[in-house]
C-alpha cells in the first residue's frame, strides 16, 4: 500500500510539484489551500484528494484531523508567502502591526495548527517537512523572521516526536521561479539579481525542493531531524 502524504498549500508552487513527486510514486495524497475553486483544479489534474482550508484558521484545520484515513506518514507544510499589502490608509504603527501579524500567521500559525491537528496520527518512520527560506538567514524583515521562527519551532517539536521516531526538518529554500509567491512583484532586475547570487547561477525550480522532500520523507534520511536543510543554489552557504 502507498504512503499517505498531506501537503498544505499544494494548489501551486513547490507545494503542488510535492504532491505531484508524492502522487507518481503511488501515495494517497490530500493537498489544501484557502481558495476551493484552485483546490479542486488542482487536485483534478493531479489525480490526488483536495481540501479547502485556511492553514491560519483553527477551526478550518480541525477538519484535517481524519485527512488522509488513517496513519499519516508525511506532512508537508509548504503553506507560507509573503505579508498582505499594507491598508494605504492605516496609521503607521497599524500598518505595521498587521504586516507582522501576517507574516506570523500565514508562515509560523499555518505550521504549527496543521502540525498539532495531525501529530497524533504520525506513524513511527514518519516525516515532517516544513518550508522555510533564506529570508530567515539575512534581511528577511518580518517575512524572514516569521521562517527564523518556524525554524525555531520545528527544532522543539523534532525533540518532541524524536522519541517516537518522526522526523521534522526545514528546508530554507531560495529564489524558486514558477510559483505564485512574488505575485507581481518580481522584475527582471530582480530576478537577475537574485541568479547572481545562487553559485549554480540558476532560479531553484519548484521540483528541486519537491525532490528534496522526497528524500528527507525517504528511509536514507531517517537520521536526519531538527535541522535547517539550505536548498538555494548556494545563495545562502552554511560557512
Ligand atoms: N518561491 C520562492 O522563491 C520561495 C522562497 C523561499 C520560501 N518559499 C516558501 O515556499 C512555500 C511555498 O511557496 P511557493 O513559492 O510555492 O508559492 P505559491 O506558489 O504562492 O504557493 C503557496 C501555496 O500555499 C497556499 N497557501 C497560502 N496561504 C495559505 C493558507 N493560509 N492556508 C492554506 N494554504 C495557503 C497557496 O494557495 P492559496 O493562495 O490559494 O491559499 C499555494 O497553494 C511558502 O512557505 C514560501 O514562503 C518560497
Amino acid at each position: 500500500m502507498g504512503r499517505t502524504v498531506l501537503v498544505t498549500g499544494g494548489t501551486s508552487g513547490i507545494g503542488r510539484a510535492v504532491a505531484a513527486r508524492f502522487a507518481a510514486d503511488g501515495a494517497d495524497v490530500v493537498i489544501t489551500g484557502r481558495h476551493r475553486d484552485t483546490v479542486e483544479s488542482a487536485a483534478e489534474e493531479l489525480g490526488v484528494r483536495g481540501l479547502a482550508c485556511d492553514a491560519t484558521r483553527p477551526e478550518e484545520v480541525a477538519a484535517l484531523a481524519g485527512e488522509p484515513a488513517g496513519s499519516l506518514d508525511v506532512l508537508v507544510n509548504a503553506a507560507g508567502g509573503l505579508p498582505a499589502a499594507p491598508d494605504a490608509g492605516a496609521p503607521p504603527l497599524e500598518a505595521l502591526a498587521r504586516q507582522w501579524l501576517s507574516s506570523v500567521s500565514a508562515n509560523v500559525l499555518t505550521a504549527v495548527l496543521t502540525t498539532a491537528a495531525v501529530r497524533d496520527r504520525l506513524a513511527p518512520g514518519s516525516a515532517i517537512v516544513s518550508l522555510g527560506s533564506i529570508g530567515a538567514e539575512r534581511g528577511g524583515g518580518s517575512y524572514g523572521a516569521a521562517k527564523a521562527a518556524l525554524a525555531a519551532w520545528n527544532a522543539s517539536l523534532a525533540a518532541e516526536l524524536g522519541p517516537r521516531d518522526v522526523t521534522c526538518n526545514v528546508i530554507s529554500s531560495g529564489y524558486v521561479a514558477g510559483t505564485n509567491f512574488f505575485g507581481d512583484g518580481m522584475t527582471e532586475e530582480r530576478h537577475r539579481r537574485l541568479v547572481e547570487e545562487t553559485l549554480l547561477k540558476r532560479p531553484g525550480t519548484p521540483d528541486d525542493i519537491a525532490r528534496t522532500i522526497v528524500f528527507l520523507a525517504s528511509p536514507g534520511a531517517r537520521h536526519i531531524t531538527g535541522q535547517t536543510i539550505h536548498v538555494n543554489g548556494g545563495a545562502f552557504t552554511t560557512r
